[in-house]
């Protein structure tokens, strides 16, 4: 098959987001971007930067592992290496690709490397707080090497409200899964090593 340029890739995304409103794209980052973040996430969890998630916002916020039990650092900007800095280019680029082709108004990218713990998921839910609407599109960009099926850890994407129709999504190294926040519950399924990933969201102002 024919390679895809940078460019035709990014507007493949969009031309996906219009039809169906998600998409799943291999080989976003290629091997040594996706290897290099990698490090960059096992060094600060070797550190003891990561931080156990909360769920909800404000004053609703809380730890509660039997719905989430990741890990997370959220990214800093100007990023703090290399590799990060191209991953948030990446990104910017996929921004102003879908706001010239959708009109979507996305304003910026909030990000947060993640880890799952073997054994650790995150039950079915919505990327949209409550009271606040501002995130438009949920990215996540895996970081692991070799997965394999037998390993569990999909990303269950629920293309319906009753669950009937679902994709799931391994966590293959360099794979991107893109889906509009308010529209597509979903939930992380337990996997039987350690799950890394970027997870980031474009929002609006
Ligand atoms: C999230 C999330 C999905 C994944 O962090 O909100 O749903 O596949 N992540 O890691
Ligand atoms: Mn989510």
């Amino acid at each position: 098959m024919a390679a895809f340029s940078e460019l035709e890739n990014l507007e493949r995304i969009a031309d996906s987001l219009a039809l169906q409103g998600w998409m799943v794209v291999d080989d976003f980052f290629d091997f040594e971007l996706t290897a290099a973040l990698r490090r960059d996430c096992q060094m600060s969890s070797a550190q003891g930067d990561l931080r156990e998630a909360a769920v909800g916002g404000g004053e609703r916020r809380q730890i509660r592992t039997e719905v989430r039990g990741d890990e997370i650092l959220w990214m800093q900007q100007p990023a703090s290496s290399e590799p990060q800095r191209v991953c948030q280019d990446r990104f910017e680029q996929l921004r102003l690709t879908l706001n010239r082709a959708l009109q979507l108004g996305l304003f910026e990218f909030e990000s947060h490397f993640a880890r799952y713990p073997a054994g650790t998921f995150y039950a079915r839910h919505i990327d949209q707080l409550r009271d606040d609407g501002h995130r438009k599109l949920s990215c996540v960009l895996y970081l692991n090497e070799s997965w394999q099926p037998e390993e569990g850890g999909e990303l269950r994407l629920y293309l319906d409200g009753d669950g009937v129709e679902s994709e799931y999504v391994l966590p293959e190294g360099g794979r991107l899964v893109v889906f509009l926040s308010g529209r597509f519950a979903h939930e992380v399924l337990p996997a039987t090593r350690e799950r890394i990933s970027i997870t980031g969201w474009f929002r609006t102002r």
